[in-house]
């Protein structure tokens, strides 16, 4: 079966690393039809949109999608950099991952976080993050109309913001619904199951954000019954940041919304070799985007020396979810034992390797 793919590399190094997980895929004998389509800040720049239609046909058009990395920067910054016969059109900017995200229903950020690099404290946790909702749900103000702030201030809140001028006051709302509680908790379970992984921590913050997070353990709780075999536990994410780097081992599968599993994710690509080897795959009920954790780094963008093991493993996520679970686990097994004998390393792992060469030696593995 031929496979029809869209291939987004995006800015900065995401075109460079995705490259590379293209030669690794074809040297292992996958075979697809590869759609390439525009995405990124030059879009934004130049047309007003760093996520425009033509590409979101090809999505609509193709099996899943590989995607490299995205600039994203704040709404000011934006501004600046949009094209000048632009400006004048009331467009703001939203990053296009997370547009996808929503726009696709992608509701669950699957990020594996695995030591391969022999460090000290053994790590192989799997980061569940719910991918639709949080705060990346677009319900933000500023400035923030009068009569919001008149709400806040019948809710008695801190002094200073009472006297709140609209512009002098913004809000990003956190959005949490019980469909989305339900199907991204559920998810870890499953995940969970399938896996044979005995544990599954929620890591809330319901002390203090009781509406959200207490709608959020309260799914969650409910839906843990269904699976008597898989412990669950709850864990606050201030202790869960903490406990992560100090026991690690007491973490097997972690669900949590939005921003919380953004976070999560990053302290545990920290935790093990860094963002050059995280890969996660972005996962809906029709559709899925693979993608690797790191950004687009500029700062090494165009030297050929970016780390390609995240875009490779965030391939062999594709093909797992493809159902070609032997291709897999070959490529898995590949970046490990690359990464174990560690006489290939690009800069990002202390070496001087070229991102060629990384895939070089990871399709030597492969074979
Ligand atoms: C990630 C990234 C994105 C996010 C950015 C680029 C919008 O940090 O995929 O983790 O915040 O989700
Ligand atoms: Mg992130």
């Amino acid at each position: 079966m031929t496979y029809s793919i869209a291939w987004l590399g995006g800015d900065g190094i995401g075109p460079e690393v995705l490259d590379a997980a293209r030669t690794v895929l074809d040297a292992i004998g996958f075979r697809a039809e590869y759609i390439p389509a525009d995405i990124g800040w030059r879009y934004w720049c130049e047309q007003g949109n760093p996520l425009p239609e033509r590409t979101v046909q090809v999505l609509r058009s193709t099996r899943c999608a590989m995607f490299g990395a995205i600039t994203s920067k704040p709404a000011s910054d934006a501004a600046r950099e949009l094209a000048p016969h632009l400006r004048e059109s009331g467009r703001t900017y939203a990053s296009p991952i997370v547009q996808m995200r929503r726009q696709f229903n992608l509701y669950a950020n699957i990020r594996p976080g695995r030591t391969l690099l022999g460090e000290s404290k053994p790590v192989d946790v799997i980061v569940v993050r719910e991918n639709t909702e949080g705060l990346y749900a677009g319900l933000e103000v500023h400035p923030t109309p009068q009569s919001l702030v008149g709400a806040l201030d019948a809710a008695r809140r801190a002094p200073h913001l009472r006297e709140c001028a609209p512009e002098d006051l913004a809000l990003s709302v956190r959005v949490t619904t019980r469909t989305g509680c339900q199907r991204i908790v559920a998810r870890a379970f499953e995940l969970a199951q399938s896996l044979g992984r005995k544990r599954v921590t929620l890591v809330e913050k319901a002390n203090v954000l009781r509406a959200t997070g207490g709608l959020m353990t309260e799914v969650a709780r409910t839906v843990a019954e269904r699976y008597p075999r898989i412990e669950f536990r709850e864990a606050h994410i201030d202790t869960a940041c903490m406990d992560l780097v100090r026991k690690p081992g007491e973490f097997d599968v972690i669900v949590a919304e939005n921003l919380f599993g953004d976070i999560l994710s990053d302290l545990v690509a920290g935790l093990t070799g860094g963002p050059g080897i995280a890969p996660s795959a972005n996962i809906g009920d029709h559709y899925a985007v693979f993608e690797p954790v790191h950004g687009s780094a500029p700062d090494i963008a165009g030297r050929g020396v970016a780390n390609p093991c995240a875009a490779v493993l965030s391939a062999a996520m594709m093909l797992e979810w493809l159902g070609e679970r032997a291709l897999a686990a070959r490529l898995q097994a590949a970046v490990a034992t690359v990464l174990a004998r560690g006489e290939v390393r690009t800069p990002d792992l202390g070496g001087s390797d070229s991102t060629k060469r990384m895939a070089t030696a990871i399709i030597a593995a492969a074979r």
